[in-house]
């Protein structure tokens, strides 16, 4: 059976798989009659894509999220769609957390302030002044795996959790009013895409951070840059609208934090990923039940 990946992944768990081909480029520069199965890292897999698989019957997305693949046009073809879930949240709520200590107690602007030479009285200045997270408030937008991890974690350092999904807890718009910190846990879907809209980033408390750790496109990134040119608010931001692309604007400003989305990449977890990828595809191979098909 044909294989094809667009990269290489870590962990011993990649040598467990058949002989593989290494996509040299994504979309591919020519049709590839006979490859099956797919394992797609970090690329769009839309319907032009699959034109050029005409033997696909599966795509192993390496991530839990999977808006980069078009399921819908996946199922129309009788293609399966897998992810990696479960494995990585605890990672994803650790930078979680980092960038919510980093951008409460000013971590970034304090490394560079000693680094340029700036600390030169025995206190550091007003400005360098940060938040308690004990007693604050931490609104969860989406509070699934990864969102309870972060509650947990949140919990342990005295913060106040609340959260919004659709089933129960506040509505976004009160959410937004109350909390000193929110953080986004929510799938990139048609429902979410934008869902954090400039109405509802002014509805921000000032000084409230917003930190994204889930997807770029479901903040209107033009809003959120705005605010913060403004200063009102800060943000740790480890996911952008159109990645690798991080709004020029930002690149200057001392109240953001902003990472390369790499929430799940640690060792362990994206060995882990790895792991759940390759059994997903080996269950394929044999023609067993997928791990972890996407049914939507
Ligand atoms: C990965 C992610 O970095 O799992 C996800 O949804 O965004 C991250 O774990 C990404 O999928 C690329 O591997």
């Amino acid at each position: 059976m044909r294989i094809a990946a667009t990269q290489r992944l870590p962990g011993p768990a990649w040598e467990e798989l058949p002989e593989l081909e290494m996509l040299e480029a994504w979309p591919p520069s020519e049709s590839l009659p006979g490859v099956e199965a797919l394992i797609a890292v970090v690329v769009h897999v839309s319907a032009d894509e699959l034109d050029l698989l005409p033997d696909l019957r599966l795509v192993a997305n390496y991530g839990v999220g999977y808006d980069t693949v078009d399921v819908a046009a996946c199922r129309e073809r009788g293609i399966a769609v897998t992810n990696t879930p479960g494995v990585l949240d605890a990672a994803v709520a650790d930078l979680t957390l980092a960038l919510i200590l980093a951008c409460r107690r000013h971590l970034v602007e304090s490394d560079r302030f000693v680094r340029e030479g700036r600390w030169q009285r025995g206190w550091a200045q007003p400005e360098l002044l940060g938040r308690d997270l004990a007693g604050s408030t931490l609104g969860l937008v989406g509070r699934g795996r990864i969102g309870t991890e972060v509650a947990h974690r949140a919990e342990a350092f005295g913060m106040h959790v609340v959260h919004h999904r659709q089933s129960d807890g506040l509505t976004l718009e009160e959410l937004l009013r109350t909390a000193d910190v929110v953080s986004l846990h929510v799938p990139l879907t048609p429902e979410t895409h934008g869902l954090i809209s400039r109405e509802r980033l002014s509805l921000l408390q000032d000084g409230a951070t917003l930190i994204n750790t889930a997807r770029g496109a479901i903040v209107d990134e033009d809003a959120l840059v705005d605010e913060l040119v403004s200063g009102r608010i800060s943000a740790g931001l480890d996911v952008f609208a159109d990645e690798p692309n991080v709004p020029e604007r930002l690149l200057g400003l001392a109240n953001v934090v902003l990472t390369p989305h790499v929430a799940s990449a640690t060792v362990e977890t994206r060995a882990a990923m790895t792991r759940v990828l390759v059994e997903n595809v080996l269950a394929f191979i044999r023609g067993e039940p997928l791990p972890n098909p996407i049914d939507r």
